[in-house]
């Protein structure tokens, strides 16, 4: 974490391919400086011959190293929380490297990741989304209407930085492998450097906050998508006082989380198994003999 102003983003138009200009404007100590030069050492511009290899990935100085269980276990979707401070670029830049390391149909690494701090574009999607509360509070009857109106839906404003990840069907394709199927399998990858990304948040001892109150069309236009493609979530980013140990939709009365055991079959959908079978000392399935 840094106590210095936040900076705007600096921005490249390339005229061709994306290539990071030789002597690109990095103003001392930026944030934002730092974020691009950490981010682009993992993305195409590392043709450039002067790019710096690939370098050892730390843990944020301070924090200890946390186990990959309780990350998970700890890891909130956050509203209410953020503290709103300017953060550090080579933290934020780790994270993204994250996401990007996630696993994708064919090899496709279909997202894209839009980084917005911009005042005006965040206060214009805030609004649209209060408007999309609205459209789904009006939908509510009696106590569901009277609990969702005590439930936070985003922290647009009071978090330190937003990203928009993308779904970009054409990456990779026409022969993208294991897509010809499922179609949907590009934005299952899209999902997971999401989840990749939030599960470093938490280890990063920030917070996320997932926004899906908007109509796409409005997300692609404010942030200038190509029409081909999709905004899949808006990301609330950034320092929290504090992470709580339950859901906030539990925690308001909303909906329970379910146990494992509801969700566990048995070889088949309609047996439901047990997930105290499964202790410690049993051993299950293996390969299979040879076919003849
Ligand atoms: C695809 C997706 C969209 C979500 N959209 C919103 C949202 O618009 N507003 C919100 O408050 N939470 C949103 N959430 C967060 C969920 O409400 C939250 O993950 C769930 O209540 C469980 O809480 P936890 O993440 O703290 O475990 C979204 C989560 C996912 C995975």
């Amino acid at each position: 974490m840094t106590s210095s102003a936040p900076v705007a983003l600096p921005v490249f138009r390339a005229s061709g391919p994306a290539r990071l200009p030789r002597q690109w404007p990095r103003p001392s100590g930026s944030v934002a400086a730092d974020l691009v030069r950490e981010t682009c050492r993992y993305s195409a511009w590392t043709m450039e011959p002067s790019a710096p290899g690939p370098v050892a990935i730390s843990t944020a100085a301070g924090t200890s190293p946390s186990s990959f269980y309780e990350v998970v276990h700890r890891r909130r979707d956050v509203r209410a929380e953020f503290t709103g401070e300017p953060v550090d670029g080579g933290v934020l830049a780790r994270i993204l490297r994250a996401a990007h390391a996630a696993p994708s149909v064919g090899l496709s690494q279909p997202w894209d990741f839009v980084l917005v701090t911009d005042a005006e574009l965040r206060n214009r999607f805030w609004e649209h989304v209060q408007g999309e509360r609205a459209v789904f509070g009006d939908q509510l009857h009696g106590e569901r209407a009277e609990r969702f109106a005590g439930i936070r839906i985003e922290g647009i404003l009071q978090s330190s930085v937003s990203v928009v990840v993308t779904y970009d069907p054409a990456r990779g394709a026409p022969d993208v492998l294991g897509r010809h199927a499922i179609a949907d399998a590009g934005l299952y990858s899209t999902c997971l450097a999401i989840e990749n990304l939030w599960l470093a948040v938490t280890a990063e001892g920030w917070g996320m906050g997932w926004v899906s109150f908007y109509r796409e069309p409005f997300l692609r236009q404010l942030v200038g998508l190509p029409e081909a493609v999709r905004p899949v979530a808006w990301l609330c980013l950034g320092p929290v006082s504090t992470l709580h140990d339950t859901p906030d939709l539990e925690r308001h009365g909303w909906r329970r989380r379910a146990p494992l055991d509801a969700v566990l079959h048995a070889e088949r959908w309609h047996e439901l198994m047990g997930a105290d079978t499964l202790v410690d000392g049993v051993s299950l399935g293996g390969g299979l003999p040879p076919r003849s």
